[in-house]
């Protein structure tokens, strides 16, 4: 039975699913979904645009991709008012990798202020994927503003963190130390002034294949897809994905991870974003197509797994 995109998803406790912006990891036979929890009130919206302070980065774990079991909050906001994950932040969009040379799991994840001017990512280690995950630092991509972002793990072992940058204009590709810690000092601009979020990486049949969204906020916009021989580019785009019911707003939704399952298929994970009640937030996902040198995103009414 498979999860409908029209109603709530939830976990194995029978509570709605809190991890939005997030992305999945497979890991000795076992996936992990990682992602926001914004199980909160919205704040008023007249100050700072729709927000629910920070209560940290969700785990759930599955072995059928549709049974969600809760492994809690793995990274949770902090109580100290100077620390970078203080609920009164913004953290979003936490990817986890894992790092083959030092056994570490390891997120990334989008940390700024409520006005959005920080523009910086933080970094967190565990040795377990469901945590914890322990914060070890605020960075910016070669001192440049970053904020919606991916992290990509290529089949050579490299490591690839995309943002948005120039604010929002480009795209940033930088390349992570060996750790998957930090950023090795490889950068390169992509995507220059088509002003892109909400980023996605897969390969596929040996190219690299970008997923994302335009910058309207929490309000959706069309898909941009795009595919290169090489993870720095140069970059086509090819448009839009999507096909079917308002396929030209992304079934209203925003891109946040593409997934290979072991068996080689490829799934699009989006948010169906709730502005105000953030915490209702839904979930769409979408088996990705490859055909004709293209993308395809069809409209289904339920993930199946
Ligand atoms: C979106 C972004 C989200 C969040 C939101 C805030 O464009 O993709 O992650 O930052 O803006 O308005």
């Amino acid at each position: 039975m498979g999860l409908r995109h029209d109603e709530i998803w939830r976990d194995t406790d029978g509570r709605p699913i809190q991890a939005h912006g997030g992305g999945l990891l497979y890991h000795d036979g076992v996936y992990y979904w990682y992602g926001e929890n914004k199980d909160a009130e919205n704040r008023p919206a007249d100050t700072v645009g729709h927000r629910v302070d920070v209560i940290g980065v969700s785990c759930y774990s599955s072995t059928d991709l549709l049974t969600w079991t809760n492994r809690g909050v793995v990274l949770p906001a902090s109580d100290n008012p100077d620390h970078d994950m203080h609920p009164s932040k913004v953290a979003e969009r936490p990817k986890v990798v894992y790092c083959n040379t030092t056994q570490r799991f390891v997120m990334w994840l989008h940390i700024d202020k409520q006005d959005y001017r920080q523009a910086a990512t933080g970094v967190a280690v565990a040795d377990e994927p469901a945590g914890p995950f322990r914060y070890l630092q605020t960075i910016r991509p070669a001192g440049l503003d970053s904020r919606d972002q991916t992290v990509f793990v290529d089949n050579d072992g490299s490591a690839w963190h995309f943002a948005s940058s120039d604010w929002n204009a480009t795209t940033l590709v930088s390349r992570l130390s060996d750790d998957y810690q930090s950023f090795a000092g490889e950068f390169h601009r992509v995507f220059v002034d088509r002003k892109m979020e909400a980023h996605a990486v897969i390969e596929h049949d040996g190219r690299y294949w970008f997923l994302a969204s335009g910058c309207t906020g929490w309000d959706p916009n069309p898909a941009r897809s795009a595919v290169a021989d090489s993870i720095i580019g140069p970059w086509t785009e090819l448009g839009n994905p999507c096909t079917g019911p308002e396929s030209e707003i992304t079934f209203h939704c925003q891109s946040t991870f593409l997934f290979r399952t072991p068996d080689g298929r490829v799934i699009a994970m989006f948010d169906r974003w709730v502005k105000e009640e953030l915490r209702s937030s839904r979930y769409v996902w979408l088996p990705v197509e490859f055909a004709d040198g293209g993308m395809v995103i069809e409209w289904r009414d339920s993930w199946e797994g």
